[in-house]
């Protein structure tokens, strides 16, 4: 089949990608001109394991080509996703112009029927708008329908390949055969491919995600009380996630999540709330515990230091907001250099994948390492930010010592502080 991306970023290039990769002839297609050359010489625009190599075979084949030309993608293709971004405006709100932007193009250039599929996360009611601007531009035929899009950073080609479900808000019976047939080389069980009305699709994407941000908050609050009562919250994670009701996913504490996703969904739902006079109480506090808990993590550092931490410096490992991942939108990382920085800490920092997204925001204020034991020099605590799998074992002697003094804040809980506490290490890590 013949389809057009629109909006080549993480689920865009991801999604372009993967259908070329299962037999479909893609065009994606962005308004970022650099983007568009780079992707064409397969120079990527970000860090995701296997899509490399998915985009540079599919060109090869010409399974998949790059283009700065809107229109003529949309004239090409029988059916077009919207891949755009939905960004939080300053009010928390979200941001929908980009994809009534793209719904007027594609109205201007309709040559014919299309299925418009829409993926960017978008307020309930979004895909009645889309097919409404379109309209008004033709008369040609169309479909319009809602796919949110599951993938996670760091695992996107997988997710994308192998989904767990696919959702789609749709009620032409055309739109949902030519849909199914893209993904039929999935070969999606059919219990797995829900089919709904868009408004209650575009919904599920919100509640999916911000029940995982629920979960994460949730044991943010109970480490820290851990913390206090002499608990220790590793011990209650492996004991609850043996519980099926619950699961084993999304039960680590420490310095909260961060990402393009949690955060401005949550706000883009409280502001949908607040118009509709509904209060979600539950909601608001997730975004709450989970600011805070970066303050908590800093107030560990600050009080280890008696508040006095100008000149003293600091390695951090990992920068982005999750592994395997070079995404730094929202890293708790970003907030945690700010404030050491306004406390004239000095930083070091490495990261397998993120150094050059950091350097674009704090250029020379702080110093970048492509090792991480280089980092560690002199430095008076290790920081650790994030989860990559390379800081699982680290040699904790040579940490030991590189850094001036042996002390490591955790905020991922990475390590087992009676076992750095044996080697002579000071730790701290969240709720332990
Ligand atoms: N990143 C994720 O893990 C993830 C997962 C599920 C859903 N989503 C949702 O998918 C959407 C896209 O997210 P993303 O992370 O891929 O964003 P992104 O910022 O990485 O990509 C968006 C792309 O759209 C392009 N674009 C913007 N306006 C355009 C226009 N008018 N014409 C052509 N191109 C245009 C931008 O240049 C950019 O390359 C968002 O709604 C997001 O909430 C993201």
């Amino acid at each position: 089949m013949k389809i057009c991306v629109i909006g080549a970023g993480y689920v865009g290039l991801t999604a372009g990608a993967c259908l070329s990769e299962i037999g479909h002839n893609v065009i994606c297609v962005d308004n970022d001109k650099v983007k568009i050359n780079n992707l064409k010489k397969s120079i990527m625009p970000f860090f995701e394991p296997e899509l490399f190599e998915i985009v540079s075979s599919n060109l090869k084949r010409r399974s998949l080509s790059f283009s700065l030309d809107i229109s003529d993608a949309i004239k090409k293709s029988d059916v077009c996703f919207i891949a755009v971004g939905t960004p939080q405006k300053a009010d928390g709100s979200c941001d929908l112009s980009s994809v009534f932007d793209v719904a007027k193009q594609i109205g201007k250039s309709i040559n014919g029927y299309k299925l418009i599929v829409n993926k960017s996360t978008s307020l309930i009611g979004t895909t009645e708008k889309i097919k409404k601007i379109i309209q008004l531009e033709t008369s040609s035929d169309i479909d319009v329908i809602v796919n949110p899009e599951f993938l996670s950073q760091g695992s996107a080609v997988k997710n994308f390949l192998k989904p767990d479900r696919l959702i789609i808000g749709a009620t032409s019976q055309r739109a949902i055969e030519i849909f199914k047939k893209i993904y039929s080389p999935l070969l999606i069980s059919s219990e797995r491919f829900v089919v709904m009305d868009e408004k209650s699709a575009e919904m599920t994407k919100y509640a999916s995600n911000i029940f995982l941000a629920t979960k994460i908050s949730y044991m943010n609050e109970i480490a820290n009380l851990c913390e206090k009562v002499g608990a220790n919250i590793n011990n209650v994670k492996l004991g609850m996630s043996y519980d099926n009701r619950i699961g084993d996913k999304f039960l680590n504490s420490g310095i909260g999540f961060g990402g393009s996703c949690f955060p401005k969904d949550i706000e883009a739902i409280l502001s949908l709330a607040k118009e509709f006079n509904c209060n979600l109480d539950i909601v608001s506090s997730v975004g709450l515990v989970n600011k805070n808990q970066r303050k908590i993590f800093l107030n560990k550092i600050l009080n280890k230091f008696n508040n006095n931490i100008p000149n003293k410096v600091f390695s951090i490992w990992g920068l982005s907001f999750k592994p395997d991942t070079s995404d730094v939108r929202c890293s708790p990382s970003i907030d945690i250099i700010s404030f050491l920085l306004d406390c004239n800490a000095k930083i070091n920092v490495y990261d397998p994948k993120a150094n050059n997204n950091i350097k674009d925001m704090f250029k020379d204020k702080i110093s970048y390492f492509d090792n991480p034991y280089e980092a560690l020099q002199n430095a008076d605590a290790l920081i650790i930010l994030t989860d990559w799998k390379e800081f699982l074992s680290p040699d904790f002697n040579k940490i030991k010592t590189l850094l001036k003094t042996s002390i490591i804040f955790d905020g991922r809980n990475l390590y087992d502080k009676n076992y750095l506490l044996s080697l002579g290490i000071e730790y701290f890590g969240i709720g332990v």
